[in-house]
């Protein structure tokens, strides 16, 4: 082993690294510090780099908010996480042994990675409900879901998820009809439903209303703790108010990375990024 392995993934000891711990193919080990590691990834696109070598960890159960400028590689970041983009170069492990970069978005998704894009992809001729049922489904889930009976338990699950989410009272109600803030929350729910160990949610806050804003951090800051929540937003006022660790990128690598008081007071971060949009 080289000494760079040695020291890589985030100072994983030795005996704790893939392929030396029975662990059963498919489960999250959660052994190490770190729930995501993501180290040296490059994306290229024709040349251009979207993702430059950049390195990532996110502990389980915590809260990191992402910002950076327009074309930082916030977004392609969720995609490589996802499997939808494959880096050229680089490590992705979830956990101590689940190597994303090898994995099917599928596969990605069942093994407890969730994503929440930003346009809401609700069903809006069905209900909340039922939104929830086709979500439990997951990833290969069909139409068919909707006619199976669900159990007590499956029903508690969904009418807990619902009320996280503020929508226990909209829970009969066409979900094409809800409000674009309760459309975002219901989406979140879907994504709650596969119980995802790491949550990742791109620019969930854009067109809401004040209210709406403020009852979306209270949902990341609860979901927090029990899920890994990633955050991607530009609204600098919404980042304040949730965040705890900010990762600020630039270029597709990692410009700073902190406490937000350190990171917005820090002149490299001033000049590329919050000197625009403060
Ligand atoms: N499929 C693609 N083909 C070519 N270039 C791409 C592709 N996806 C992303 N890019 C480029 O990679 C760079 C990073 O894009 P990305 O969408 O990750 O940025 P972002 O930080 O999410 O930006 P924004 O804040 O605007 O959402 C951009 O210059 C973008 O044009
Ligand atoms: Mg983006």
């Amino acid at each position: 082993m080289s000494l760079r392995d040695t020291f890589r993934r985030d100072q994983v000891f030795a005996p704790l690294r893939p392929g030396t711990r029975p662990v059963r193919p498919g489960q999250l080990d959660t052994g190490g510090k770190h729930i995501l590691y993501m180290e040296d990834i490059t994306v290229s696109f024709d040349g251009f780099k979207a993702l430059n070598d950049l390195t990532l960890y996110i502990k389980p159960g915590e809260l990191r908010c992402i910002i950076g400028p327009n074309g930082a590689g916030k977004s392609t970041l969720m995609d490589v996480i996802t499997g939808k983009t494959r880096p050229d170069t680089g490590s992705c492990f979830f956990g101590q042994t689940m190597d994303l970069t090898r994995m099917t978005e599928t596969e990605i998704a069942t093994a407890g990675i969730g994503r929440k894009f930003q346009k809401p992809t609700v069903f809006p001729e069905h209900t909340a409900l039922e939104n929830l049922e086709l979500a439990m489904a997951g990833p290969k889930g069909t139409w068919q879901a909707l006619l199976q009976p669900v159990t007590g338990q499956q029903y508690d699950w969904m009418a807990q998820t619902l009320e996280t989410v503020g929508l226990l009272a909209q829970k009969d109600q066409l979900a094409g009809a809800l409000s674009h803030g309760q459309k975002q929350w219901l989406e979140i729910a879907m994504v709650l439903m596969q119980k995802p160990r790491l949550l990742l949610v791109d620019e969930p806050i854009a067109g809401m209303t004040r209210q709406e804003v403020e009852r979306t951090a209270e949902l990341l800051q609860s979901l927090a703790g029990e899920h890994s929540v990633m955050v991607v937003e530009h609204d600098m006022e919404f980042i304040r108010s949730i965040a705890n660790t900010v990762t600020v990128l630039h270029q597709g690598s990692v410009l700073a990375e902190g406490k937000m008081q350190d990171v917005q007071n820090d002149p490299k971060v001033i000049e590329v990024y919050l000197g625009e949009t403060g």
